[in-house]
């Protein structure tokens, strides 16, 4: 098929990329001029693993075409992916104005019985207003929901892995439309009306974040009372109601999906007049739980965070990515400023430019003199520094392990002390 997609981002390009091996020819449209010249060279502008390759085939073929206007990018297409920000708006919902800045754009000249899909995170209800805009408009085009589940760090194999392909339609030939243009992917098919394709969306984050968090508040407990989550974690997970999948402590979730549609679910339920207290619980608890982090660092250094040297190791919202969009290390290193500590930061992909932040391009050039060492991103790469290299360069003995990722024992029997959540 000929498909366009609008917005070369995390999804977009993800998406298109994952058409194009699917056998499909794609265009994209995306309004960054710089993005677009470096993607005509193979070039991608996110780190994402296993993306280059794939993008640099699809351009040398001409399959992947990437174009400065939405316009260009649509002439001719069969489907139409939008995968366009909606970030968070003042009152935490979700804000659609470049959606349907995008939509004003390209509505004239979508090509009859042309498929609208909508893969960016929108409210619910949003497909269906969409689709009375086209009938009004005489579009001739139908819209359907096909919410994305892509991670950052593992999208291009989400894609062409994924646990499942929802597609939020009440017209049979979209969706056998959509069946088609996914025929090559084994996954089992969900195909609802748009406003539960939606709220799958939005609770499967709202879920996940719930897990995570709940696994956090154990962590928590298990602090206060002396007990190691990783035993209890592993105890809990054996029932396989419950599982070991997603259920890593740490400094709270983050990224640029997770806070964004926790909130966005929030403000859904007011509007629908449903208190989603449970939700607004964990978004709650996820906030302080980097104050908890700041606490352990202020512990770690004797009581007083002012003018304390404080090594970093981890500034993207998660490993295998280097996006910095709502990252639990960030906020926290933030923190650390505010209380005038001195930072000196590491993280293998991920680059900041924040005031009082010395970025370093090695583990160890950060913990050198450093009073203490935060872990606060899982990047494997940390389990393989010299631990004994780490307890001789650095001026204190404070290790917080905010992602679990050492051997408490291992940095214990260096004369270190070690402070993980929940252990
Ligand atoms: C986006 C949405 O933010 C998210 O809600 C949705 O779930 C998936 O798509 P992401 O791909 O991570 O997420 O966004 P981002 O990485 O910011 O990419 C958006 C791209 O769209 C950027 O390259 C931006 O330049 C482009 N864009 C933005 C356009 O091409 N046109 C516009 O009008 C606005
Ligand atoms: C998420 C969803 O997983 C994906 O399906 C959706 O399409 C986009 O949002 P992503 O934002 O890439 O993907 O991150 P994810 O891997 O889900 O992690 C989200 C946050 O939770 C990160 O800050 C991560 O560090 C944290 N997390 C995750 C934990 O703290 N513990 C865990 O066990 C898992």
């Amino acid at each position: 098929m000929d498909v366009a997609v609008i917005g070369a981002g995390y999804v977009g390009l993800a998406t298109a990329v994952g058409l194009t091996a699917l056998g499909h020819s794609v265009d994209v449209g995306e309004r960054n001029e710089e993005r677009v010249a470096a993607l005509r060279q193979g070039r991608s502008p996110i780190y994402e693993p296993e993306l280059v390759s794939f993008l640099e085939t699809a351009v040398s073929s001409g399959q992947l075409r990437f174009h400065p206007s939405n316009i260009e990018a649509v002439r001719n297409a069969d489907v139409v992916f939008l995968a366009v920000p909606t970030p968070q708006g003042e009152d935490g919902a979700a804000d659609t104005s470049i959606v349907f800045a995008v939509l004003d754009e390209i509505t004239p000249v979508l090509e009859p019985g042309a498929i609208l899909v909508m893969k960016s995170t929108v409210p619910v209800g949003t497909v269906g207003r969409i689709q009375e805009m086209l009938d009004e408009r005489g579009a001739g085009a139908t819209v359907v929901s096909n919410p994305e589940f892509l991670r950052e760090g593992s999208a291009i194999s989400d894609f062409l892995h994924p646990d499942r392909i929802v597609i939020g339609t009440s017209d049979q030939r979209a969706a056998e439309r959509m069946i088609e243009l996914y025929r090559g992917l084994q996954a089992p098919l969900v195909v609802t009306d748009p406003v539960s394709s939606e709220m799958i969306k939005y609770s499967a984050n709202a879920f996940l974040s719930t897990r995570v968090t709940f696994a956090n508040a154990i962590a928590n407990l298990c602090e206060a009372v002396g007990a190691d989550v990783k035993d209890v974690l592993l105890g809990m997970g054996y029932d396989n109601r419950i599982g070991f999948h997603f259920f890593n402590p740490g400094p709270g979730f983050g990224g640029s999906c997770f806070p964004k549609d926790t909130n966005a679910l929030v403000a859904i339920a007011d509007d629908a007049g449903y208190d989603f207290s449970l939700l607004k619980a964990v978004i709650h608890i996820n906030d302080i739980q980097r104050e908890r982090v700041v606490d352990h660092v202020r512990r770690g250094v004797g009581g007083t965070l002012e003018g304390a040297t404080v090594a970093v190791w981890g500034l993207a919202f998660k490993a295998g990515t280097d996006d910095t969009r709502s990252s639990p290390a960030i906020a926290i290193v933030e923190r650390l400023l505010e209380e005038g500590c001195v930072l000196r930061a590491h993280d293998p992909q991920a680059r900041v430019s924040i005031e009082g932040v010395t970025q370093v391009n090695t583990p160890i050039e950060a913990v050198s003199d450093a009073d203490a060492l935060l872990i606060v991103t899982e990047w494997s790469d940390y389990r393989m520094v010299d631990l004994h290299h780490v307890a001789t360069s650095m001026r204190g003995d404070a290790i917080i392990d905010a992602r679990n990722l050492l051997d408490p024992d291992a940095v214990r029997r260096l004369g270190m002390r070690y402070q993980g959540i929940g252990r």
